[in-house]
């Protein structure tokens, strides 16, 4: 809320307004890919649009630039958490919705994509509420696959995994099979109807963060 105090001498009086100054959704986007030339870096990028054409502030990371060891309790225990475990931390902190667009290998979600999570997962420090930066996060969800059912194996068991973890997955996700004849070469989405469903999954996550007011 701002107050501002407007001067009209002419009128010899002073009007007080009061302007709502509504702070923009902010939302974190990522690929669960490393991979320079990902399709799925190239898939969130519509959802990433969308969530912006509905106010949302987006921060855009490649997991590239946060690499992590595997994790291991001893290391953690060691030496703590790694500095890209503490940065990624702050990140899923600072923002309230995820767009997380995840390619399938072997029928699972990416082990880097799971040991991420479950680096952030662990206490920076022990007064830290347990999975603070998970909890109460709304996610869309998201993959493209070269094969006939474009990662939707994974999609369903990276959605149980943020679901136990407190992160409120939305129920529309969406899974785009043959990746291959689905993006130009700038990495466009040919499909007009599929780029509005991929854009559409950033729209609801906008939207459902202003509907619960998280
Ligand atoms: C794959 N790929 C794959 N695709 C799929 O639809 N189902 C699967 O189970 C697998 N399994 C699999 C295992 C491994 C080890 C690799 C490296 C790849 C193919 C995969 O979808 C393809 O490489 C995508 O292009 C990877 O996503 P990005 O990097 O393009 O986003």
């Amino acid at each position: 809320m701002m107050r501002g105090i407007i001067h009209r001498p002419h009128q010899g009086i002073k009007v007080t307004i009061k302007r709502m100054k509504t702070n923009p959704v902010k939302i974190l986007a990522f690929a669960g890919s490393t991979r320079k030339a990902s399709f799925n870096k190239k898939l969130v990028q519509f959802a990433v649009a969308g969530a912006e054409a509905a106010g949302a502030q987006v921060t855009y990371i490649d997991l590239a630039d946060y690499p992590l060891p595997v994790y291991d309790g001893d290391l953690e225990e060691a030496q703590g958490l790694p500095e890209n475990a503490l940065k990624l931390k702050k990140l899923f902190s600072d923002h309230q919705g995820l767009l997380i667009a995840t390619p399938e290998y072997n029928s699972g979600y990416p082990g880097g994509l799971k040991n991420m999570i479950d680096w952030v997962s662990r206490k920076a420090d022990p007064d830290e509420a347990p999975l603070a930066c998970f909890k109460g996060k709304i996610a869309s969800l998201m993959s493209t696959s070269p094969g006939a059912l474009g990662g939707l194996r994974g999609l369903h068991q990276l959605r149980e995994v943020l679901l136990n973890i407190h992160v409120l997955v939305l129920t529309k996700m969406h899974a785009l099979p043959r990746a291959m004849q689905e993006f130009d070469v700038a990495g466009k989405l040919k499909n007009l109807d599929t780029e509005k469903i991929i854009k559409g999954l950033g729209a609801q996550t906008v939207q459902m963060i202003q509907n619960l007011g998280t």
